[in-house]
């Protein structure tokens, strides 16, 4: 047989091959037996050298067409073949969009945390700024500063735990506004400020009572302030936490740092004022003390006491919160636990 005859058989059984084959590996064989290095068509390439001048172009030339048209038919056997594989896999895989997607799990913030920007977002309102200080303080301004000196029995409330002889952990968020009110120019208006925080102090932890807990402090500054600025402030500060319809009522009471001094009542939130389980059956719940500031304190901070007047009040998010959510161990809030911090959603 001719090389020629031999080219063209091959070519022939080839197609028929290529046709046949519907497997991608079986048709890379066939890639490989027929166009590789040990193939046929290099054979007879090879073979050419025994071929007289005028035949070689003819053989080389028809040997280079039929190598062409092998190499371009494989490949688009393979590209239909790949696209039949795919549109299988496609069949197959099957997806059912009605299966309930993976939960993405959404933390929230601290309740307290919560509550506390609650309360920051009303005094900002109102013109307030917000102030944090340092949680661990000197006797100075935790204690000297608020009118209570070395041996003031009224320390006894608020004792806690001492670093040294001169640096403890604050027992309020009051140093934060001795810090405030010595820097404060009041040629540029009124101080009012709330600073909120962490708190410590030598409590035995109980239910209600917890070594760290927080506050948050209010103070007002400038000329001709009085107590009547005090009770509208906390009555709208009530209102907005508790709801339109509640009421405050204001009883003397003692703090160091304030003359005179009160415990403030907001009306039941759950009652309404009919008595129930959460006002102790009294219609008013206990909620923070305040007063207006101690002219002695004043003057510590550089202040006029004969000019100036203010008012200051210290409520707690912890009682806040455990009121609002009834909520009856303020351990709750210390424990990090997610089955009870998750219910908290937030907004
Ligand atoms: N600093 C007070 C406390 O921790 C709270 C308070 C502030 C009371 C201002 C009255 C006025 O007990």
């Amino acid at each position: 047989m001719s090389l020629q005859a031999q080219l063209e058989s091959l070519k022939k059984e080839t197609l028929e091959k290529i046709s046949a084959t519907d497997d991608l590996a079986q048709l890379n064989q066939i890639r490989v037996e027929t166009l590789g290095k040990k193939g046929p068509i290099t054979e007879v390439l090879r073979g050419m050298k025994d071929l007289s001048p005028e035949e070689r172009p003819i053989v080389g030339g028809f040997a280079n067409e039929i190598r062409d048209l092998l190499t371009a038919e494989i490949e688009n056997r393979k590209v239909s073949l790949e696209a039949v594989a795919l549109n299988n896999a496609l069949a197959k895989e099957t997806l059912d969009v009605t299966l309930p997607g993976t939960k993405v799990y959404h933390g929230t913030r601290h309740v307290l945390t919560q509550i506390m920007e609650e309360i920051e977002d009303i005094f900002i309102g109102m013109g307030y700024q917000v102030v944090e200080g340092f949680e661990v303080e000197s006797d100075h301004y935790n204690f000297e500063r608020m009118n209570l000196p070395k041996d003031h029995p009224a320390r006894d409330m608020q004792d806690t735990f001492y670093i040294s002889d001169e640096i403890l952990i604050r027992t309020h968020t009051s140093p934060v506004q001795a810090r405030t009110m010595e820097k404060h120019d009041f040629s540029k208006g009124a101080l009012r400020m709330i600073s909120p925080g962490k708190v410590f102090r030598r409590d035995t932890d109980d239910a209600t009572h917890s070594h760290q807990f927080h506050q948050i402090e209010g103070l007002v500054i400038d000329k001709n302030i009085t107590m009547g600025d005090l009770k509208g402030t906390l009555e709208v500060m009530m209102k907005k936490m508790f709801g339109e319809e509640r009421n405050i009522r204001l009883r003397p009471s003692y703090f160091p740092f304030t003359e005179p001094s009160v415990e403030v009542d907001v009306s039941c939130f759950k009652c309404g004022g009919e008595g129930c389980n959460v006002c102790k059956h009294t219609g008013w719940i206990e909620i923070l003390g305040a007063g207006m500031v101690h002219p002695n304190v004043l003057e510590m901070s550089g202040i006029d006491p004969e000019v100036y007047t203010g008012f200051a009040f210290g409520l707690g998010p912890d009682r806040v919160a455990m009121l609002r959510y009834g909520v009856n161990d303020i351990r709750n809030f210390y424990q990090n636990d997610l089955r009870f911090l998750s219910q908290f959603k937030g907004e």
